[in-house]
């Protein structure tokens, strides 16, 4: 059995030896591209240099690159789905081509002194060829050079054997791809068969397993579909270190390997419950909570947010933790971050930014371990109100326990059952489905990635809105009432009774109070109460009967720190500190004695 740390090793030395520098991993942020969230290969902070520009550390490079992917987040609990992986590779820019690269990768894997893996169980793929460009010949003749047989090499159209990063455009090229054959994996059908010799008639057999991909970039794709020929030649390679690690070992769970293993019998530890027993929670905990790890601790430092990869954060740490409260752990204990030092620990030595940034991932962790704990009791408070008196749970109920506290259908399901309780799941698909329509017509264009919704973006504008109107009050007085407002995704707009024009100063102090709430974190909770109970409370709002006997309150800021306490339908954001920068665009006459503001968020 190979580890993943003689693995990564091994890959790292070899390609010193035949010359390569080995750069550090760049951070999982992509630095020019704002089409993807995240680094997904480790070609990609190579892009400029693939296409011309001089690298200074040469023109043979080698890595163990930090890479995420996001889209199997909710595959994520199974045998193999990961979000971080690592990938390691080497890269030629413009220096040598398809013979050493082969050769080389050939010598890595069969040499007794790298993996030493059996020649019988591999196979290769080579490009076939189409009007873009000839099938690759000489690649296939490089694979012959090694000795192996013509049967284990198959010729495979585009859709298999053509690499180009992620976007539309840039450099790409044809590839040869390394499969190793998996018999005995308790996961795949046929036992411990031998490797079949027609890979031609076989690759699609899954206990093929592609382990290692050669691209040989000589192509710019150009944005009208057509493919440029690159100044340089170049080779880039991409091996998945978490892949090749079950696949030459023939380990069918990637989380009974030595990258998880530590983590994976501290949670066995706190939760008092054996990892066979309910495996996919601990997946779920290990994986999110390594990636979280790492994101937290990148040279550009990601922290949970509503917004593109800190959103993606915030979701895997939320995740993480409902699977801890499945597995029973006491939550009081700081548990991601405990599990998060296991990481890194772990990957300091290949990633030392991790330990550079120990103490914030540790305390960006413990930080939204604490908010979202209290979003869940606010929200079981809710739920507990909900369910007083009726033995069933509406979709529109169960839809505003998922968007306005961070209940996923799950947990309400979950509580449901525990109280016997039916939830209408259908009525909360059709809902959510409406929601995201409405959204997405909103947003259409507007927000990359699909991340940072209609929904996050207009629930910061209000709570904006509750800010502007407390800050308005302290600045014009108490004769400051809302009249109106309407917000889009863009922009806020406040309607409020006040007789004059404001003047610059008095426009300026409003947008200085907005701003320092935010600056100061408050945390915005919310209470549901009788309306009397509001109203003794003096909480601003429109008390008509159309709320009903009961009503939510959302405060913001608590005791001396108390900036605003509203009677309203939310949703809201649950802290200011997530809102960014509140910006006065316009104050104008709506009517007689009333005023309008237009504000926005950046
Ligand atoms: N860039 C290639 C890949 O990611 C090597 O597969």
């Amino acid at each position: 059995m190979i580890n993943s740390k003689q693995i990564r090793q091994k890959f790292l030395d070899f390609f010193a030896a035949h010359g390569h520098t080995i750069i550090p991993s760049a951070s999982i942020i992509p630095e020019n591209d704002p089409t993807v969230l995240f680094t997904t290969a480790g070609m990609h902070p190579l892009v400029p240099y693939l296409l011309g520009q001089t690298h200074p550390a040469g023109n043979r490079l080698a890595s163990a690159q930090k890479c995420i992917r996001t889209g199997d987040i909710d595959e994520v609990g199974d045998l193999t789905h990961l979000t971080f992986f690592e990938m390691l590779g080497n890269w030629s820019l413009g220096d040598y081509f398809k013979q050493e690269s082969i050769a080389w990768s050939w010598e890595f894997l069969t040499s007794p002194d790298y993996l030493n893996l059996d020649k019988a169980k591999l196979a290769f793929s080579v490009f076939a060829g189409d009007q873009d460009a000839e099938f690759d010949q000489d690649s296939y003749n490089f694979w012959l050079e090694t000795g192996v047989s013509h049967k284990r090499i198959a010729k495979l159209a585009k859709t298999d054997n053509w690499w180009g990063p992620a976007g539309q455009t840039g450099p790409c090229g044809p590839d040869t791809e390394i499969f190793y054959w998996t018999p005995s994996t308790s996961l795949r059908a046929g036992g411990s068969e031998a490797a079949p010799e027609d890979f031609q008639a076989t690759h699609a057999d899954s206990r093929w397993v592609e382990i290692w991909n050669n691209v040989f970039m000589a192509y710019d794709k150009q944005a009208d579909g057509s493919f440029a020929s690159l100044k340089q030649k170049n080779v880039d390679t991409g091996m998945g270190l978490e892949r090749t690690l079950c696949t030459i070992n023939n380990i069918s769970d990637i989380y009974q390997t030595d990258l998880f293993d530590l983590a994976i019998a501290k949670l066995e530890e706190l939760s008092g419950k054996k990892y066979k027993d309910q495996a996919t929670d601990f997946r779920i905990i290990a994986d999110h909570l390594r990636a979280a790890t790492v994101m937290i601790g990148d040279q550009k430092g990601i922290v949970p947010s509503n917004k593109d990869q800190g959103y993606v954060l915030r979701r895997l740490i939320r995740r993480a933790m409902r699977a801890a409260k499945k597995l029973g752990i006491n939550q009081e204990i700081n548990f991601c971050s405990t599990i998060a030092q296991i990481f890194i620990d772990q990957l300091g030595e290949v990633y030392p930014e991790l330990i550079a940034n120990q103490p914030k991932i540790v305390a960006e962790l413990n930080k939204e371990e604490t908010k979202f704990k209290q979003t869940l009791q606010t929200g079981e408070q809710r739920f507990n109100n909900l369910v007083l008196n009726n033995k069933k749970i509406s979709g529109v109920d169960a839809f505003d326990l998922y968007q306005s506290y961070g209940f996923p259908i799950e947990l309400t399901r979950e509580l449901a059952k525990e109280k016997d309780i039916i939830v209408d799941e259908a009525g909360f698909v059709a809902e959510l489905e409406r929601h995201k329509d409405l959204s997405r017509t909103a947003t259409a264009g507007k927000f990359k990635g699909g991340l940072a919704d209609h929904a996050e973006a207009t629930t910061k504008l209000h709570t904006a809105v509750h800010l502007l109107l407390a800050a308005l009050r302290k600045v014009l007085g108490d004769g400051v009432f809302q009249k109106g407002s309407n917000i889009t995704v863009e922009r806020l707009r406040l309607d409020f009774s006040y007789p004059d024009k404001m003047t610059p100063e008095q426009i300026k102090e409003v947008e200085g109070l907005v701003n320092q709430a935010i600056k100061d974190e408050l945390p915005v909770t919310v209470q549901e109460m009788p309306l009397a109970e509001a109203k003794a409370m003096q909480a601003m709002g429109v008390f008509d009967t159309k709320y009903g006997q009961m009503v939510k309150v959302y405060t913001v800021g608590q005791g001396d720190k108390m900036f605003s306490c509203e009677i309203c339908g939310g949703p809201h954001a649950s802290n200011t500190g997530e809102l960014g920068s509140f910006k006065i665009i316009k104050e104008e006459a709506s009517s007689a004695g009333v005023r309008r503001i237009k504000a926005t968020l950046s």
